[in-house]
């Protein structure tokens, strides 16, 4: 059994495993993905951001990570986000599993699917994160001493810069619970290879206007985020068969050709 785990901005260590690096080559560029063992189960770490933070939102490439993971054998994903919070309920300390997602990004690469060569399909995002997964972890969460705000929806913002307070505004208008630069192109992709994706955001201050300054954290969530990797750890490894449609959403119009 392997699975693997996208961290962001604060987690760049999984206790318990000893990871080995490599770089795989897709044909988007290179990732750079860190596998561990325990027992029989293979653990594929990937930090989106490097696991010396050098890599800022915009520029990440999400193709080649996400080929990556496809490359290795990867079925099943749990990422992790660190957000603003634009929902009152989840204020900063606060974690929720996402459900689904608004995506103000632009200049992104959005797809693996671009006709031709790489064939042509449009993919369901009725579900964007595995239900069956985050069900999962909402289940095993009070195990790890954690409390998940269940069903958030994440706003994907470009970055790298954060938003204005109308931003802001207009973001809550519209449903969106939290804030950040990274959710998206990532799911999206991970459902175009038929991965099963679930996502924990916690939240590392308020957003933009919502109060005096935003109030950030720091470092006084570290003893939460172990909890967490944990939590999504544990889970990873205790899954069997998922009673979801992920494996399903690609609607395929055209295979690839020349
Ligand atoms: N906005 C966008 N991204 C973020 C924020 C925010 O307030 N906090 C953490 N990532």
């Amino acid at each position: 059994m392997k699975s693997a785990i996208i961290t962001g901005t604060g987690i760049y260590q999984i206790p318990g495993f000893e990871f080995e690096q490599k770089q795989i080559e897709t044909p988007y560029g290179t990732a750079v993905v860190n596998i561990g063992h325990k027992d029989d189960f293979e653990l594929v770490f990937l930090a989106r951001h490097g696991l010396d933070h050098t890599t800022p939102p915009h520029m990440i490439n999400f193709q080649a990570n996400i080929k990556a993971l496809q490359i290795v054998g990867i079925k099943h994903v749990v990422a992790t986000y660190a957000v603003g919070s634009i929902n009152r309920e989840i204020p900063p300390m606060g974690l929720a599993v996402l459900s689904d997602f608004l995506d103000f990004t632009n200049s992104r690469p959005l797809s693996f699917y671009n006709g031709g060569k790489s064939g042509l399909a449009h993919t369901g995002m009725d579900a964007p994160y595995c239900p069956a997964m985050s069900r999962e972890i909402l289940k095993n969460a009070a195990d790890y001493n954690l409390k998940l705000h269940p069903g958030a929806v994440y706003v994907t913002t470009n970055g790298p810069r954060f938003e204005t307070p109308a931003e802001i505004r207009m973001y809550e208008k519209l449903g969106g619970d939290l804030v950040g630069m990274t959710g998206v192109p990532e799911v999206v992709l991970a459902r175009e290879l038929n991965m099963h994706f679930a996502a924990v955001a916690y939240s590392i201050n308020w957003a933009a206007g919502l109060e005096e300054d935003m109030q950030f954290v720091g470092n006084k969530m570290d003893g939460i985020r172990q909890n967490l990797v944990a939590l999504l750890v544990a889970t990873l490894q205790k899954i069997e068969t998922l009673d979801c449609k992920c494996e399903k959403a690609v609607m395929m119009m055209h295979e690839p050709h020349e």
